[in-house]
């Protein structure tokens, strides 16, 4: 009976397999579900208990690309009342988030029963495969009650404390929760809170005017993958007709830094003459643009090189540079000279400043408080750079969450830099509330804010999920508008990122071209104030899209997160690249899933096959019957992202990507072919047992010595001849 159902099992196992994640996706986005709201509701109580590490993990990855555990700890600490009025105004939403949570998992169910009774049928093993059915139907079910009587019980404890078993619970899981939240397609939206720490509605409100941020600035990150010039020149037009007022300019590796800085620059490095053309080209566009050089933190780019090794604050760790060497002000000085000097009218200079993970820890530097190392570098750099070049300098501002105004006030930080607040995630309130806004107000007189359009959700994404990237703008606008009035000069403007890398050793994360879309629907809406259906021509314009009928319906961000029904079919500069990431989605899907089935679920090409190269040749060639149209898929995908990108980047970056996101694929079945075909020619196979992993010794498996044991040695010896193991 086990061998029939285990010898079915193989035959359905990708059926199974995809079964299996619906289910497990339905669990997780409730879990997530539940889990979100208890994050959300209990902030202030849920300090007592032990913060699940994961998911403050991933809050860092929503927040930025890293970002400071504490520094939320404390924040969430700070806002028990605006988060106990949350509570009691989002009462009704709560509840109708779990109901319709309830019935779509109601629907699961019964398309997933439906589902198997169809297949018991057609196949005709009606108890094996049922059984098999019921029991994981059983246990999801099981589940989906535990997490019904969580949802209850959060129900009926709406206000702190929270119920003590309830948040163990959930702390108990999140591992699991967190990863699946991270694959992102599918998942829940996270930011779907309709009411600020005010107790104000927000996002679609109508009681209050629309915010329009005086600036909208797009940020480039170049970082190691320098878009070529031609098609900036494309892009910068349109970002100008769309509303941009004006781009940040994060070189990195790619500025063509000279002189003793010369090993800095990458191979691709922009050249002197293309900076020039680009900057005329934004004037005359009415484009400003602000260039970024990092000077404390974030500098991998220069601190990984041998030669500027010695000004690490951390010797084997190259993110951070000592603050406290004179020599480490010469060589910021020099980054700072140079980039100024093709920059020499810049109305505005970032100097970054963010995620300094390293700091007071070497010799000179622990003669210091952390704090005080901080506000005395930034505020020597930021005098140099106003008194030699008259601009305005902005910092990140997270380094700063931690710091009392007090503390701000007496190194004058107020007079020498504006803070750009930096938040991806949905919930800007989450990340800095209404206290640190005022003491933000305090010091500064003028104050950014930056969102992201891409880069913030995954650090290996391919294309920006645009439901999460709105939401963040969106609630921005509301941000904006309810604090701006806190500063005299009020809010400068918002700065929508588009990460590249989430740091330089980082891989590639969503490309520009695939992110036009985000761009476009975000840049649009915020340069109008809101987003609604009122926006579709100018949307479907700015992407090209056709008069067809396809057009004549406003986009649903629910259903089509990453815009591909939508825009597939529209005319955008980069729109091959955009296609090109779906058909990567669903290549990939196909590859992993036909892997799965043929090396993990089914019994004949598997690892262990391969090893001792024994298998039955007829298995071999049903197993091998999908891989070559595989490895066609493959192959053709890697020719068609070349074509794509080859208008947006030079080799060097398109052979990163695909090396990074298609190669894998390819590397994997080509393995598996080879090694399938290897054993296919074997013509005699030896007995059993045949020899173990020598391995395996290690851990007291090894093979029974032929003294005192039932095992004809002889049989050993000839397995040994013609199965070789290689080691
Ligand atoms: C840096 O230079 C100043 C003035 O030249 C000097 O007094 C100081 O000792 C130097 N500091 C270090 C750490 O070398
Ligand atoms: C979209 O929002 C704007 C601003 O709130 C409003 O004026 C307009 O009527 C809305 N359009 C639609 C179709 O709801
Ligand atoms: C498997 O057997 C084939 C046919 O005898 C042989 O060519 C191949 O080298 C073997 N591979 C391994 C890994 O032993």
């Amino acid at each position: 009976m086990v061998a029939l159902l285990e010898l079915f099992a193989a035959k359905t196992g990708a059926a199974m397999w995809r079964l299996k994640r619906q289910v497990f996706g339905v669990i997780f986005i409730a879990v997530a579900l539940c889990l979100f709201y208890f994050q959300f509701v209990a902030d202030g109580t849920i300090s007592t208990v032990r913060e699940p590490s994961s998911l403050r993990r991933d809050l860092n990855n929503l927040g930025h690309p890293d970002s400071h555990d504490d520094l939320q700890k404390k924040h969430l600490d700070s806002t028990l009342h605006d988060r106990v009025k949350f509570v009691a105004n989002n009462k009704d939403e709560l509840e109708q988030q779990q109901k319709m949570l309830h019935n779509r998992n109601e629907q699961e169910k019964t398309q997933m029963e439906d589902d198997v009774n169809d297949r018991t049928q057609n196949r005709g093993v009606i108890s094996g495969y049922g059984s098999l059915h019921n029991a994981e139907l059983q246990s999801a079910g099981q589940r989906q009650e535990d997490i019904q009587k969580a949802m209850d019980e959060m129900s009926d404890n709406m206000r702190p404390p929270m119920p003590q078993a309830a948040i163990q619970q959930f702390s108990s899981q999140p591992d699991v929760v967190m990863m699946h939240m991270d694959e992102s397609f599918g998942i829940p939206r996270l930011g779907n809170y309709k009411y600020n720490p005010y107790g104000e509605p927000v996002y679609g409100k109508t009681d209050r005017p629309n915010y329009i941020p005086k600036q909208r600035v797009v940020h480039f990150d170049l970082k190691g993958a320098p878009p070529l010039m031609g098609i900036l020149q494309t892009i910068i037009p349109w970002l100008a007709t769309h509303g941009a007022t004006a781009i940040i300019l994060e070189y990195e590796d790619t500025f063509p830094f000279h002189g003793s800085l010369a090993q800095i620059a990458t191979l691709n490095h922009y050249t002197p003459t293309q900076i020039q053309e680009l900057l005329q080209l934004c004037e005359k566009h009415k484009i400003e643009v602000i260039p970024l050089v990092q000077t404390l933190g974030h500098l991998e780019f220069t601190l990984k090189l041998q030669k500027f090794s010695h000004l690490r604050e951390v010797p084997d760790l190259p993110q951070a540079l000592c603050p406290s060497r004179n020599e480490s002000l010469i060589f910021i000085y020099e980054l700072i000279d140079q980039v100024m000097r093709l920059h020499p009218n810049s109305r505005y200079v970032h100097i970054g400043c963010d995620e300094v993970f390293h700091m007071g820890e070497c010799e000179l530097c622990r003669q210091q408080a952390r704090e005080n190392l901080f506000l005395q570098h930034v505020a020597t750099i930021a005098k140099y750079v106003r008194a030699k070049y008259g601009s305005i300098v902005l910092i990140w501002d997270d380094m700063l969450r931690h710091i009392s105004d007090a503390a701000m006030t007496d190194y004058h930080l107020g007079e020498l830099v504006e803070p750009m607040v930096w938040v991806y995630a949905e919930d800007i309130y989450r990340f800095v509330q209404p206290s640190m806004w005022t003491k933000y107000s305090q010091v500064f007189s003028h104050i950014w804010a930056a969102s992201a359009f891409k880069g913030a959700f995954g650090e290996q994404l391919t294309v920006p999920n645009v439901r999460r990237h709105l939401d963040n703008h969106m609630n921005w606008l509301d941000v904006m508008s309810t604090e701006s009035s806190k500063f005299s000069g009020g809010f400068r403007g918002l700065v929508l990122t588009g990460w590249q890398r989430y740091d330089h050793f980082a891989v590639l994360c969503e490309l520009f071209p695939a992110a036009l879309p985000s761009l476009a629907v975000n840049l649009i809406s915020v340069t109008r104030g809101f987003f609604n259906s009122t926006l579709q021509t100018e949307i479907y314009d700015a992407l090209g899209c056709a008069q067809a009928s396809k057009y004549q319906s406003w986009i649903n961000l629910d259903a089509d997160p990453f815009l591909w029904d939508k825009f597939t079919w529209c005319m955008f500069p980069g729109k091959q690249a955009f296609t090109l990431m779906s058909r990567l989605d669903s290549t990939r899907r196909d590859v992993d899933s036909y892997v799965e089935r043929v090396t993990r679920s089914r019994a004949w090409i598997t690892d262990y096959n391969r090893r001792h190269n024994f298998s039955s040749p007829m298995r071999v060639v049903e197993d091998l019957e999908e891989l070559p149209d595989r490895i066609h898929a493959v192959t053709s995908l890697i020719k068609s992202a070349r074509e794509a990108l080859i208008d947006w980047f030079d080799e060097w970056t398109i052979g990163e990507w695909i090396e990074q996101q298609i190669w894998p694929m390819l590397s994997t079945l080509e393995t598996l072919r080879k090694e399938s075909e290897s054993m296919k020619r074997v013509k005699y196979w030896p007995v059993r047992p045949l020899p173990l992993l020598p391995q395996l010794a290690k851990y007291g498996i090894s093979e029974p010595t032929s003294n005192g044991n039932t095992i004809n040695s002889n049989n050993i010896g000839k397995s040994r001849s013609r199965s070789v193991i290689p080691t």
